[in-house]
């Protein structure tokens, strides 16, 4: 996960590249680079080990100064995070490229491009980008026509930027799985990862598309689509704070999480996926070594990342045949615990500073584990600095209390960790992750089907206003879901919300259901479905009113007592995904009625990092 910044402009652009690179490091970096086309007529370049700021003060020390640049921040994946492999990489002394994502065929182009005589100075798969762009100009000399060309080549994710001190007004880029953004000035223009990057400098973006290629210019910019067609991109004036500080038009922060869940899904798989496959490289450059070795796994977490862990745990088994164990954090640390051999250590967390989570991963390395993995939402916090590797769940700031998006990206990193560690281990069935890919593709979709029941839910919220106690139930992976769905409900209404796996109604909770206690149940398709249905005709004998959130294709319907809400149908490993949104809609509606404090609930913290 790295960050770009370009700019083209009449100004010095040194001081705009660095302050850009400065606001991206929030998702945590270990290298940074500047390439600029300086006054002198030449491409120079300053590469940093470690922060930004270490970076800034080799520029203070040796200035740069020039009207054309790009920069870097980066997080590595091939070859350690040393200078030579940060970024930009050079072909020459005349072609500097900056890269986000992975290319995957970068060894055969690798030994392609040496046998024509290029010199690697990096273990980057990144390299053989610049080289053979610089290749392909010695045939074709328009940098863009050399860059479309190039792309033709390049298997795997990239966003990319590059700059010719052979053709200094231009900035080029191309973006294919890992987005870009291009920020328009007045008489100047400018290129990132993530628009966050230049709301300093502009407040009106263009965002690029799959496959787009941008010529950007000072006053012009131009755009062709994967078909090599000209292209228009619409240009969109951003309100300062609508990604976290502002509501926009929600009532709440908790209904605007809820509602990026689409959009943030969607920028958590991004560059992560090929056409069939998940790219092990996405965890670290260590990740295919280490998971090839891994024969358990141990996830630690707390509150809300817990329930992702537990899903997990039946997606690990099931789908890879890897043995899972899940626990909170705070028992887990205090515990005299047996360590399989060769078992990933999985740590959980959205902010990435809980204490007890924290504690249990400095605990894990005393205690034989094989590596360490943190999935995280913010790239700078202890959890990923500690860990040997990261998969960060880019769910962008959560500001409710209430886990909403981090909960469902964490759930969509960790059936890429499914499907990594499954096919690098061999124990995936074939074609599970290529149907899997495809069906994750489309979720973000299906999110914004399952957000569409938004005012059915509202209404159904009504039946919950008077109660004071509810029932979650569940099967399977969705016996988490519930878990989830309760934690949410108790949070932010104060109902007292208790979840059990369905078939354990009878052995206990069942003396508690009368007309008093509505029973909310998660229903998607799958082979559990009629013994769940045994166990609503047990509540429902007991007078227990029922709320099923139930599969489009289950069969069931609305009777006395008995409101059936409809969820679009989804591939059952995903389906935990999906029906969480439902759930998460109930609490926030409840909440409203009840006229708590949604995003800040009594008694809790959205970060807690005391013990
Ligand atoms: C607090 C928050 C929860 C969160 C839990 C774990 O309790 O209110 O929403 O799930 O901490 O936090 P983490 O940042 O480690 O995911």
């Amino acid at each position: 996960m790295c960050g770009i910044v370009g700019a083209v402009a009449e100004r010095n652009i040194t001081t705009i590249l660095i302050e850009g690179l400065k606001r991206l490091e929030y998702r945590g970096y270990d290298s940074a680079g500047l390439a600029v086309y300086t006054q002198q007529g030449q491409l120079e370049r300053r590469r940093r080990i470690g922060k930004v700021s270490e970076l800034e003060t080799a520029v203070t020390a040796e200035p740069l100064v020039g009207n054309l640049g790009i920069a870097h921040t980066r997080w590595a994946t091939h070859g350690a995070p040393t200078e030579h492999n940060a970024h930009p990489h050079f072909s020459g002394q005349d072609l500097a490229v900056v890269h986000n994502g992975i290319i995957e065929n970068h060894e055969s182009l690798r030994e392609d491009l040496k046998g024509l005589g290029y010199a690697f100075t990096s273990q980057t798969d990144t390299e053989v980008i610049v080289h053979l762009i610089n290749h392909i100009l010695k045939t074709v000399p328009d940098l863009g026509d050399a860059l479309k060309a190039a792309v033709k080549q390049l298997h795997g994710a990239y966003g990319l930027a590059v700059i010719s001190a052979a053709q200094p007004d231009r900035l080029l880029a191309a973006r294919s799985g890992s987005p870009l953004v291009i920020g328009l000035g007045h008489g100047e223009n400018f290129l990132a990862s993530d628009q966050l990057a230049l709301r300093q400098v502009t407040d009106r973006f263009m965002y690029l598309e799959e496959g787009d290629i941008a010529e950007i210019l000072r006053d012009q910019v131009t755009i062709w689509d994967q078909d090599g067609q000209l292209a228009q991109r619409e240009a969109v004036q951003y309100h300062e704070g609508a990604e976290a500080a502002d509501k926009g038009t929600y009532r709440h922060f908790m209904l605007k999480e809820i509602h990026e869940q689409p959009a943030v899904v969607q920028r958590t798989l991004e560059g992560r996926l090929t056409n069939d496959h998940v790219m092990v490289q996405a965890f670290g450059p260590q990740a295919a070594e280490l998971f090839a070795k891994v024969r358990n796994v141990q996830i630690v977490a707390c509150g809300t990342s817990y329930h992702a862990g537990m899903v997990a745990r039946y997606w690990l088994e099931s789908l890879a045949g890897i043995p899972c164990q899940v626990e909170v954090a705070s028992e887990f640390r205090y515990r005299k615990v047996v360590v399989q051999p060769d078992t990933l250590f999985v740590s959980i967390s959205q902010s990435g500073e809980t204490a007890d989570t924290l504690a249990a991963l400095r605990n894990a390395k005393e205690l034989g584990f094989l590596g360490s993995l943190a999935i995280c939402n913010v790239g700078i916090s202890s959890l990923v600095r500690e860990s040997d590797l990261t998969l960060l769940t880019l769910a962008g700031p959560e500001i409710g209390v209430a886990s909403t998006k981090a909960f469902t990206t964490q759930l969509v990193s960790l059936m890429l960790l499914t499907l990594a560690l499954g096919r690098v281990r061999g124990t995936l069935e074939a074609g599970v992750e290529a149907e899997l890919v495809e069906e994750l593709r489309r979720l973000p979709s299906r999110l914004g089907e399952a957000l569409a029941m938004d005012s059915t839910i509202e209404k159904t919220a009504e039946l919950f206003a008077d109660k004071h106690h509810t029932l979650f139930l569940g099967r399977g992976a969705q016996f988490p879901v519930a878990m989830e769905g309760a934690l949410k409900l108790k949070e932010i209404s104060y109902i007292h919300a208790e979840a059990y796996p369905a078939g354990e109604l009878k052995h206990g909770p069942l003396a508690l259901v009368d007309s008093d206690m509505p029973v909310v149940t998660v229903a998607p398709n799958n082979e559990l479905l009629e013994k769940l249905k045994s166990n609503l005709q047990e509540v429902r004998a007991r007078g227990g009113e029922l709320v099923v959130f139930a599969d489009e294709h289950a069969g069931l319907t609305n009777g006395e007592g008995t409101h059936v809400i409809k969820v679009p149908h989804i591939i059952d490993a995903l389906a935990p995904i999906l029906y969480t949104i439902p759930l998460q809609l109930l609490s926030y509606y409840v909440a409203v009625l009840k006229g708590t404090d949604v995003d800040q609930p009594r008694n809790l913290a959205k970060s807690v990092t005391v013990e």
